[in-house]
């Protein structure tokens, strides 16, 4: 019967306290582990970043912003006024079959994209006139400078051959150069990075920036005494150096996270098996796919016959469902789920019965709840090994911006797992709070391209 599964999907995906406590007393030392010359899953990537800003940077800047989902192409100008800025920006469609195609398109699509931006919104240039580009590149990447990044592996989806193991800016400049584009890059950054900086600029409490969205991921301010693998290079110990954590690859090695068969499957199956095992767990891109797969399953299962006698060939397709179709049955407001039962025929040709449909919307908070929560451990993780508390964290993303009650349910798993007690009143702060952030990718690139060219002419 429909009720002993979800009793079954209960068991699978949710997690309790206990449970959260131990996933993030790991996370604290696999952080550690990511920062020592050994190594471990969490990159902890230095990004070279190394002060925040103090509000008075000023200057326009260039940004480019590939996340996975969109490109955009900003123009970015810190103004006079403390903390403020305008913005031009236009948005590209990144297409689907870039992702998985050659490099070369990669890089002829985004310089064509950045020239278009050129055309629109900039006159002619003085002859020789090369700008500067803050290029939010969301992927792990290994830097040694600000100006370079070396791709670690794809993640998200992408699989574009060429691009691993190789420094992405001189290709990307190469494209440029080819269509006469005059775009120089400046500064290689992560969108964690650029969402720390950002919104560290308009609110100086802010510790952590957190992306949740097609991807997962952290970015927090370290000390460089505290970065074994930069000993070598001698940096003062209380030296900040921004780390973008790629936290996505947390327990790659499979020891804490209570993976369902569903989880296995989505591994399995993806053009990196082993890679991103919490983010696969969490992340947007992800979360219609899960769903998907526990439908299929109880479909095929002959003992539950839900969807009885019908066609599920829709159903059937990989990725078919993306965190929208999730969040909008979370967001059904309707007793009898009227628009869950919409979504199911209109999108998937499949007629549902009541007690299907509960299973249904009972399936999409599970899954919903097991990601703000299992994103709660790593922000705590970071917390309890920095000594954050009290702090903000800036946070952007679709799934943190649109999916129903993310932000609720993160806030009440790291009360569980920081101990904290009950609020006096719903007006009290708690000591960790997870905020919107400004527009990292926009405002954090030109900010960081503003700290980099401070940095260069101090000559540091
Ligand atoms: C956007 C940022 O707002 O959020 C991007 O500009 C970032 O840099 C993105 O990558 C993450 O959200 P999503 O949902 O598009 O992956
Ligand atoms: C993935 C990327 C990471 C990025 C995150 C959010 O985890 O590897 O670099 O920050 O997605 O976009």
């Amino acid at each position: 019967d429909l009720l002993g599964e979800i009793k079954k999907l209960e068991q699978h995906l949710s997690i309790d306290t206990k449970k959260l406590k131990e996933i993030t007393n790991h996370f604290v030392a696999e952080l550690e582990k990511g920062l020592t010359v050994e190594g471990g899953s969490i990159p902890m990537n230095p990004t070279w970043v190394m002060e925040y800003p103090d509000g008075y940077e000023t200057g326009t800047y260039l940004a480019l912003d590939m996340g996975g989902t969109n490109l955009r192409v900003c123009e970015i100008t810190l103004t006079d006024t403390k903390s403020e800025f305008d913005i031009i920006q236009s948005k590209y469609r990144m297409p689907e079959e870039l992702k998985t195609g050659e490099s070369e398109e990669l890089w002829d699509y985004i310089a064509d994209c950045l020239q278009q931006f050129l055309d629109t919104h900039h006159g002619d240039l003085a002859p020789g006139t090369m700008i500067p580009l803050g290029f939010t590149f969301s992927y792990p990447a290994t830097q040694n400078y600000i100006d370079e990044g070396t791709l670690q592996r794809w993640t998200k989806g992408f699989d574009i051959d060429g691009v691993e193991g190789h420094n992405i800016v001189p290709m990307l400049e190469s494209a440029l150069k080819a269509k006469d584009v005059p775009i120089r890059v400046s500064a290689v950054i992560n969108d964690t990075t650029g969402t720390l900086i950002a919104s560290a600029y308009t609110d100086p409490t802010v510790k952590i920036g957190c992306i949740f969205g097609t991807g997962c991921n952290a970015a927090y301010m370290e000390n460089c005494g505290s970065i074994p693998k930069l000993a070598h290079l001698n940096l003062p110990a209380d030296c900040p150096m921004a780390i973008n954590c790629e936290w996505g690859a947390f327990d790659n090695e499979h020891v804490i996270l209570p993976r369902t068969p569903y989880d296995i499957i989505i591994d399995k199956d993806s053009p990196r098996p082993g890679q991103q095992a919490f983010e696969k767990m969490i992340a947007g891109l992800y979360l219609g796919e899960i769903f998907r797969l526990i439908m299929v399953d109880l479909h095929d299962n002959k003992d539950i016959h839900i969807f009885e006698g019908q066609d599920i060939k829709k159903l059937r397709k990989a990725y078919t469902l993306d965190a929208s179709f999730l969040s909008a049955i979370e967001d059904d407001p309707f007793e009898n789920l009227q628009e869950t039962a919409d979504l199911f025929s209109d999108k998937l040709g499949i007629a549902t019965t009541r007690p299907e449909l509960e299973l249904i919307r009972r399936a999409a908070e599970l899954i919903g709840t097991r990601a703000a929560r299992l994103s709660a451990c790593g922000v705590a993780a970071i917390c309890k090994k920095k000594n954050f508390q009290p702090c903000h964290v800036g946070a952007d993303g679709s799934v943190f911006n649109k999916y129903p009650h993310f932000k609720a349910r993160g806030a009440q798993a790291l009360r569980e797992i920081l101990d904290w007690p009950v609020k006096k009143n719903a007006k009290e702060e708690d000591p960790v709070e997870i905020l919107a952030a400004e527009d990292g990718s926009g405002v954090g690139a030109a900010l960081i391209a503003a700290l980099t060219l401070k940095r260069v002419q101090a000559g540091n």
